[in-house]
């Protein structure tokens, strides 16, 4: 069970990287989902989530590109600022887009920064283990800025893995990420995303780190799961790989709602007297 209990925010306070640590001594299981505005940061607030990913999928599931890489500074930290308007207990955990925290320490710092000072949000996520990816961890670390980390399938380097693939399938590329997990647990990361990771190597990470692992198509043995909101909601119907669960069919509902306003209008059913003033 979160911090809150399952059932809602009011009035419970934040979690922390402490919680989030204790869940993975206590063998509970954390679970993070998707916001890219206040409605959805409330509504995931209020169902009793402990971590809301402002992920830079919003380019697949809000803007309509086929690719991450697209996504600036300035619109996560518009996404970001809006999710944290509705959310007042679940930690808040921002995506740092392409290229903005591999270029220099210095300039990881500098956009951090801005995530932080201008949305209020509680962490960053930076995706990969390269060396550079590692020190600019462990320089936001240094100055007081939480960094989760996100390995396997990483978004941002679509083109260089290419296409949307399990990743560590091989020995050496298990071995690869294996080392990688470790590399971002010793720069100081308070969680690790593993996506598309066959489950046996999750498992091996999970049981080999410190610190919680969250998966997403990486099996049952990771410390939490993450799944996106317009993909578990089924309101993005478009997308529909094998380890997604569908909790409800939100595209047909609104789909057939809008439809029956449009009847009513066109009916003349809506607006009825009691509509008016
Ligand atoms: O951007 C995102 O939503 C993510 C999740 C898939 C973990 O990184």
């Amino acid at each position: 069970m979160s911090a809150a209990g399952a059932s809602g925010a009011a009035g419970a306070r934040r979690v922390t990287v402490r919680d989030v640590a204790s869940r993975k001594a206590k063998g509970e299981k954390i679970v993070m989902v998707t916001a890219y505005d206040a409605l959805f940061g409330r509504l995931m607030d209020e169902s009793g989530v402990d971590l809301i990913l402002v992920g830079d999928s919003l380019a697949n599931v809000v803007a309509g590109l086929d690719s991450t890489v697209p996504v600036t500074l300035d619109q996560m930290i518009y996404h970001a600022t809006l999710v944290c308007r509705g959310v007042k207990r679940a930690m808040v955990v921002v995506d740092m887009p392409f290229m903005t925290y591999q270029v220099s320490e210095e300039r990881a710092l500098t956009n951090a920064a801005r995530v932080m000072q201008e949305s209020s949000a509680h962490a960053v996520k930076l995706e990969g283990a390269s060396d550079d990816v590692a020190r600019a961890a462990r320089r936001l670390v240094a100055a007081g800025v939480p960094v989760m980390a996100h390995l396997g399938f990483t978004p941002q380097s679509l083109h260089a893995l290419g296409g949307f693939r399990v990743q560590g399938r091989e020995p050496e590329a298990a071995r690869a990420l294996a080392e990688g997990a470790r590399r971002m647990e010793d720069a100081g990361a308070f969680a690790l995303v593993l996506e598309l990771v066959p489950s046996t190597v999750a498992a091996e990470v999970t049981a080999s780190l410190r610190i919680p692992t969250i998966g997403i198509g990486a099996g049952a043995q990771c410390d939490g799961q993450v799944l996106v909101t317009p993909d578990l909601l089924g309101l993005n119907d478009t997308f529909a790989p094998k380890f997604l669960k569908r909790y409800s069919s939100m595209a047909d509902d609104v789909r057939a709602a809008v439809r029956a306003f449009g009847d009513d209008v066109r009916g003349g059913a809506y607006p009825a007297p009691e509509h008016g003033f």
